[in-house]
């Protein structure tokens, strides 16, 4: 059976979240594999949540928000991008590829860009494998939803 990966999405409200959404009401498509979590900023997706997914078995993590200069809160999305730019540091002590992340902005009204980046997203984690720290005993496995 050929591999799929999981790709766990944090999205911002305001800005990819309704991107997704667009881009579901135009019907276009884009991979089964993505599972949404709304936030309503970038700026409030913690380091230690994206490990987290690694850790449950997410094979990639990306991180939506909105374009710079547009977040709703300010500069939510600029504390996340220099927040965030631990997270190689995390992947690489891991052992794990840097492609594995991904923090990209989005607007609203871009659902054709939302489609692109999670597009290349889940055919770059698909080319690089199942995630090594994917819990295999049933008891330890808390499914990416
Ligand atoms: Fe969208 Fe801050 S409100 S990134």
């Amino acid at each position: 059976m050929a591999f799929e990966p999981k790709i766990l999405a944090f999205s911002c409200n305001w800005c990819s979240y309704a991107a997704a959404d667009l881009a579901g009401a135009s019907r276009m498509q884009y991979p089964a594999n993505l599972r949404i979590v709304r936030v309503m900023c970038s700026g409030m997706v913690h380091p230690n949540l994206v490990m987290e997914a690694f850790s449950k078995g997410a094979d990639g993590v990306m991180v939506l928000g909105c374009h710079p200069g547009e977040c709703h809160y300010l500069d939510g999305n600029i504390k996340a991008q220099a927040r965030l730019a631990v997270v190689e540091e995390m992947l690489d002590a891991y052992g794990l590829e840097p492609e594995r992340f991904r923090l990209a902005w989005c607007s609203s009204a871009e659902a054709e860009r939302f489609v692109e980046v999670v597009t290349e997203m889940t055919e770059a984690v698909r080319g690089l494998g199942p995630n090594p720290f994917r819990p295999t005993r049933p008891e330890d496995a808390q499914e990416v939803a």
